[in-house]
C-alpha cells in the first residue's frame, strides 16, 4: 500500500508542531507501523528527538529535509526508506514559497497545532486562509485539521477559531493539555505511546483523535471495501472571516 503522509505545520513557532509530529511517530513505532519522521526545520528538533531514542526504542526512520547551507544537495539525507507506511513531516515556523509548496506537494493530510493565545489563534486563521487560497489543498484533495495545544483548564479562547473552522467545514480534532508528560517525552525521545502504562494515560487518550484521523484512509481500506473518504467540505464560496 502506498505511504500515507502527514504534514504538521503552522506559521507560528512554538505552537506544538514537533510535539505532535514526534508523538504521532511514537504511536506508529509502538504499533509496529513502519514510519519515517522528516524534519524540514533547520533547528532539527525532530531529528534530535530521534537521536535521543538511541537504539533502545522501537525503530523509526529519520530524514533531514532542512534547507542546507551553501546549496548542499538534500536528496540523500531526505531519502525515505521504501518500506515506510507512514511519513510525518515536521515543518519549520514561517515556511513559505518553494519550501511550503514542496511540503504540500508531498502530503496527504495536514495537522495544524495552535497554542492558546489570541495572537496565535489569529495568526493561525490567517495561515489557513493563505493555505486555502493557494489552491493546492483543493486540487490535491489534501485533508486538513486543527488541534489545540497546551490547553490549561477550560480556557474559552478557542471559540472564535472553532466557529471559523466550522464555517469552512474543517475539523477541530482535540485539545492537548499543557502537561509535563509531553516535556518528558521531548527530553527522553520516548513518546507518550512508549511510556510505561502508569504514565501519560490521559495524554494518550487526548492524542488518539489525531491518530484516528490520520489513519482514516488506511482504516477505510482495511475494512475490505473502499469507503468514500471524508474530505473537508470546502464550499464554493469559502467565507474568509476573521477569527476575532
Ligand atoms: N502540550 C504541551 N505540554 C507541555 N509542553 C509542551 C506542549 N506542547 C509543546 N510543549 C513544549 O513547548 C515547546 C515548543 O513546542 P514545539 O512542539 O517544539 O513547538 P514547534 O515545533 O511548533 O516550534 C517545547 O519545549 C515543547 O516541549
Ligand atoms: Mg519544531
Amino acid at each position: 500500500m502506498r505511504m500515507n503522509t502527514t504534514l504538521v505545520i503552522n506559521s507560528k513557532g512554538g505552537s506544538g508542531k514537533t510535539t505532535v509530529a514526534t508523538n504521532l511517530a511514537s504511536y506508529f513505532a509502538a504499533n509496529d507501523i513502519v514510519a519515517t519522521l522528516m524534519d524540514y526545520d533547520p533547528q532539527g528538533s525532530s531529528l534530535n528527538w530521534l537521536r535521543l531514542r538511541g537504539s533502545t526504542g522501537k525503530k523509526l526512520y529519520g530524514a533531514n529535509a532542512a534547507p542546507q547551507k551553501g546549496g548542499r544537495i538534500r536528496s540523500i539525507e531526505m531519502h525515505v526508506p521504501s518500506d515506510s507506511q507512514e511519513l510525518i513531516i515536521d515543518a519549520p515556523g514561517g515556511a513559505s514559497g518553494l519550501l511550503l509548496q514542496e511540503m504540500l506537494g508531498r502530503t496527504d493530510c495536514i495537522i495544524i497545532p495552535v497554542a492558546p493565545s489570541a495572537m496565535d489563534i489569529h495568526a493561525t486563521a490567517n495561515f489557513i486562509k493563505d493555505l486555502l487560497l493557494g489552491g493546492r489543498i483543493r486540487t490535491r484533495n489534501i485533508r486538513l485539521a486543527v488541534v489545540a495545544n497546551r490547553v490549561r483548564s477550560s480556557m474559552p479562547v478557542y471559540q472564535p477559531l472553532e466557529r471559523f473552522l466550522g464555517s469552512l467545514g474543517l475539523p477541530f480534532l482535540t485539545r492537548i493539555s499543557d502537561s509535563d508528560v509531553y516535556l518528558k517525552a521531548a527530553e527522553t525521545g520516548n513518546g507518550i505511546f512508549e511510556m510505561e502504562q502508569s504514565t501519560g494515560a490521559a495524554e494518550r487518550a487526548e492524542f488518539m483523535p489525531i491518530v484516528e484521523w490520520v489513519g482514516e484512509p488506511r482504516n477505510a481500506l482495511a475494512g475490505g471495501k473502499i469507503i468514500a473518504l471524508q474530505r473537508p467540505r470546502l464550499g464554493e464560496n469559502v467565507r474568509l472571516v476573521s477569527a476575532r
